[in-house]
């Protein structure tokens, strides 16, 4: 049941570019939309899922994915699209308890879904040289509901930090391999490291450092490429869009072994 502080997301039901709000309920509050007033009190008690009339239209009331969190951020930095945060997980088997690092924190996409996947357990320690990169991210987080999970803070991870026995690192900058064994020394044996960035020359010497140090092992390199569709069930139309983003980058992962 939902009650006082639940995050909804509360969304258009409409076949054109249905409009969807993210946020957080409080007793007597209120949010202001084009279909009319959403009152929070009609929401606490309801269950996801559940169907609200406004004034001038519905809305449907979801729990919101990190997609959608992701999607309501400012964004100051490029990011990882949800596709490419979902896949560097699972590469590194991201589940509840885990200790993660990353670095750049960026706008916070990554660390969202970072979060999201260690929690209720786990924890990330997110790091960034940009204090406007990472008080932007510190605001966007604020709405997830997840900042008991992380961590961050600001600091050039080139150099070392002292957070040991993590079980995976992320690298999304535009110089991982220059922090590469610095957060080595952070993994526990078995841990993984994962890189991504868009350019060749930039795995290139990724691939050089991790080959030059005797405590990593390369495991994959790969591009993620995706293609969208057009479905219009009515017009009997189902095929990949005109137009979208095919290519996000390239994915590095190694392994920490025992030395
Ligand atoms: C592409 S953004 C990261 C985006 C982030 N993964 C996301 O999904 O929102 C790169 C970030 O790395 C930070 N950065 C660059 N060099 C760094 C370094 N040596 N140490 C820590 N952060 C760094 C930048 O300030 C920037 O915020």
């Amino acid at each position: 049941m939902l009650i006082e502080g639940s995050i909804v997301r509360a969304v258009e039901i409409s076949d054109k570019n249905p409009k969807a709000w993210i946020f957080r309920l409080n007793n007597g509050g209120e949010y202001s939309t084009h279909l009319g007033r959403i009152d929070h009190d009609r929401i606490i008690g309801s269950k996801y899922g559940s169907i609200i009339n406004l004034t001038k239209g519905k809305i449907i009331i979801l729990k919101p994915t990190p997609r959608e969190f992701i999607r309501s951020f400012s964004l100051k930095t490029q990011i990882m699209y949800e596709d490419d945060c979902a896949i560097a997980c699972s590469v590194a088997g991201i589940g509840n308890g885990m200790r993660v690092g990353e670095a750049g924190t960026g706008s916070g996409a990554l660390t969202t879904f970072l979060a999201w996947a260690v929690a209720p357990d786990g924890h990330v320690y997110s790091f960034d040289n940009n204090e406007k990169h990472l008080n932007n991210a510190r605001q966007n987080l604020q709405l997830t509901g997840l900042q008991d999970n992380i961590t961050l803070k600001l600091h050039d991870i080139r150099e070392s930090v002292d957070i040991p026995e993590l079980d995976a690192f992320f690298l999304d900058f535009s110089t991982p391999y220059e922090a590469i064994n610095s957060v080595t020394r952070n993994l526990k044996s078995g841990g993984h490291l994962v890189c991504f960035v868009p350019n060749w020359g930039q795995v290139e010497q990724i691939i050089e450092v991790i080959n030059l140090n005797p405590e990593l092992i390369l495991q994959r390199v790969f591009e993620i490429n995706k293609r969208d569709f057009n479905v219009n069930p009515k017009k009997h139309i189902m095929r990949p869009k005109f137009r979208s983003i095919v290519y996000s980058g390239i994915l590095i992962h190694a392994i920490k072994i025992l030395s």
